[in-house]
């Protein structure tokens, strides 16, 4: 057996290692300064209980971006000089963030072992490559991202740090074959287990959903479909779920392979960068001569993210998530048994809160951010919840799904469909929706998103619309003056979030402008960026009247995306006179 020694090694701290919304996101350069990924991963084994750490199992993989590969050498060797057990990489490298969560939670090593946590490698739908970005975000023992507590601890540590722990003559562990590697260590064993990426996590699809029906649908001359993974880590389960067990056509899968640049594109699964998607599915005139397929899909880079189109025809996260809630309990047998309540976050519309009504299930509208999710999940409280940024999921997990939210429109179809999939009529994605908002109404919706401004300005406009808040006449005034049309603001306020099941208070979680009518304003600086600020506006209008849900999103928005530019004065605070992506 190879045995390795442990090294302590001095280190002084670096500026600016607080965790965002979901760890630490940095451009690659900035990972690669020597002592940067150390100095994060030695805080953070140094705020995680001495039991999560010594004799663990812990999980290091991701999405397979530049600088993986290195940076999980490096993790593999400080594990080991820190007293964990054993490391679980996926093959490769490669677990989409669904799948970590997923192998934490079910993951049983030959010797009975379970995971107590992981190191994800990811910056999620940011772009790769060595001048792109790189990230690393730690997960608990329940398959979800730490928690404020343990994410505070890192960054307090990071601040201090003067030494970390690593294995210098451990050698590097071959990572492209499953098998185990044994070596020895001043603390005793420590193994290296590289596992098949996607078996386990495909084992949780199958005890979840009706693969015979949804196999039916896609063998159906009726139904045609599409999936573009943007050449993130969901290719790999594509492969394996639509193509070899459901019989999708090879043909189906856009961009499928995985590559540590996602091919030179920003694999965020949004209108604007999963073009090829979106031009397959008719959404803009190109050249394809071919009929768009009925249904398509995108991931983000870790594929927790999606999209789902019907032909030339988009659904809004927002939409997608309250139609999953309303059709679950018929269409998926994991739902069966029924719903124990959903969730949205904040800036998310309210479609869903209108079927909780209906269907009286419990409601909770939560920040942005999954770890608030995963806490009333944790408490039985919530079976499936979303979030307008492509993220929708369930308690399978804790973490959000790109490829179950495909699963669970697919299963709705082909339950909407199993009567008629061979007579030449089907009931597409597009009269879900519209039935949909016969039904509930419909919630217009758009995102404006201002990318990479000044930071300062960015602060400097939030500070402005908090203190327009004080007054509500004076808000009023300012948006008649804009457009009388518009009902009254009848309520503004920072959103402020009481968690139910720990009673942790999380403030300023965005700045809210709410009509009379129930439309609303919802202004957010990202959490996600790598550098300068994100501004996101949220706009969003209830319509009833059945009559007018047909309407032209864009077209129904207008006068409140006007306001929303004035009131917050925009260009003035960012120079800028357009957003960089709607969706
Ligand atoms: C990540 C989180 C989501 C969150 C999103 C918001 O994807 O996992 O839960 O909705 O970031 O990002 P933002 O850039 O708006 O903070
Ligand atoms: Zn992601």
């Amino acid at each position: 057996m190879v045995l390795f020694t442990v090294s302590k090694v001095e280190t002084t701290p670096f500026d600016g290692q607080k965790p965002g919304t979901s760890g630490l996101r940095k451009k690659v350069k900035v990972f690669m300064y020597p002592n940067y990924l150390h100095n994060f991963v030695q805080s953070t084994f140094n705020a995680l209980s001495d039991d999560k750490v010594k004799g663990a199992t812990i999980v290091v993989s991701g999405d397979g971006r530049y600088f993986s590969k290195e940076a999980i050498q490096i993790i593999i060797k400080m594990a080991a000089a820190n007293g964990v057990r054993r490391v679980w990489v996926g093959q490769n490298g490669l677990l989409s963030t669904p799948a970590v969560s997923a192998v934490i939670r079910e993951r049983v090593g030959a010797d009975g072992s379970k995971a107590s946590g992981a190191f994800i490698l990811t910056a999620s739908h940011n772009p790769g490559g060595p001048h792109e970005d790189f990230g690393i975000k730690y997960n608990m023992e329940n398959g979800g991202p730490a928690p404020e507590a343990i994410t505070d601890q890192i960054y307090e540590n990071t601040k201090t740090i003067k030494e970390y722990f690593i294995a210098e003559d451990l050698p590097d562990v071959d990572i492209s074959t499953i098998g185990v590697t044994s070596l020895g260590g001043p603390e005793g064993e420590f193994d290296i287990d590289v596992f098949d990426s996607t078996s386990d996590y495909v084992k949780l699809m199958k005890s979840i959903f009706d693969f015979e029906s949804i196999r039916k649908l896609l063998a159906s001359p009726n139904f045609t479909f599409c999936y573009d993974a943007l050449h993130g880590v969901a290719g790999a389960y594509a492969k394996r779920i639509f193509v070899e067990e459901l019989g999708a056509h090879e043909s189906s899968l856009l961009n499928c392979t995985p590559k540590e640049d996602f091919g030179g594109g920003h694999p965020d699964p949004n209108l604007t960068y999963a073009k090829e998607l979106v031009e397959r599915m008719g959404l803009v005139k190109t050249n394809y001569q071919d009929e768009p397929p009925e249904f398509g899909a995108a991931a983000d880079g870790d594929a927790d993210r999606n999209m789902i189109l019907g032909k030339r025809f988009f659904v809004t996260p927002s939409d997608s998530v309250a139609i999953i809630a309303a059709n679950a309990v018929q269409a998926i047998p994991y739902f069966s048994a029924g719903l124990k309540g959903v969730a949205r976050s904040m800036p998310t519309s309210a479609a869903l809160d209108v079927v909780a009504k209906h269907l009286n299930l419990k409601f909770f509208e939560v920040p942005t951010g999954w770890k608030f999710f995963g806490n009333l999940m944790d408490a039985g409280l919530c079976s499936i919840c979303g979030e307008e940024s492509f993220g929708t999921g369930s308690d399978h997990i804790r973490e959000k799904d790109g490829i179950w939210a495909v699963l669970a429109w697919l299963s709705i179809l082909a339950f909407r469909n199993s009567d008629n999939l061979n007579e030449g009529k089907l009931v597409t994605v597009e009269d879900i929706v519209r039935e949909h908002w016969a039904t509930y109404g419909r919630h217009f919706y758009t995102r404006y998103d201002y990318e990479n401004v000044d930071a300062g300005a960015a602060k400097e406009l939030m500070a402005y619309l908090v203190n327009l808040q004080s007054s509500l006449p004076d808000v009023n005034k300012i948006t008649k003056g804009i457009r009388s049309d518009l009902p009254d603001i009848v309520q503004a306020d920072e959103f402020e979030y009481k968690d139910p099941v720990d009673d942790s208070i999380s403030k300023h979680q965005g700045v809210r402008y709410l009509f009379e009518d129930g439309s609303r304003l919802v202004f957010r600086l990202s959490g996600t960026g790598s550098e300068g600020a994100t501004i996101r506006l949220y706009i969003e209008q209830y319509e009833k009247d059945s009559s007018k849900t047909g309407r032209d999103s864009q077209e129904a928005l207008d006068p409140l995306v006007e306001v929303a530019l004035k009131l917050s004065k925009m260009e003035e605070f960012t120079g800028r006179s357009a957003p960089t992506v709607i969706t």
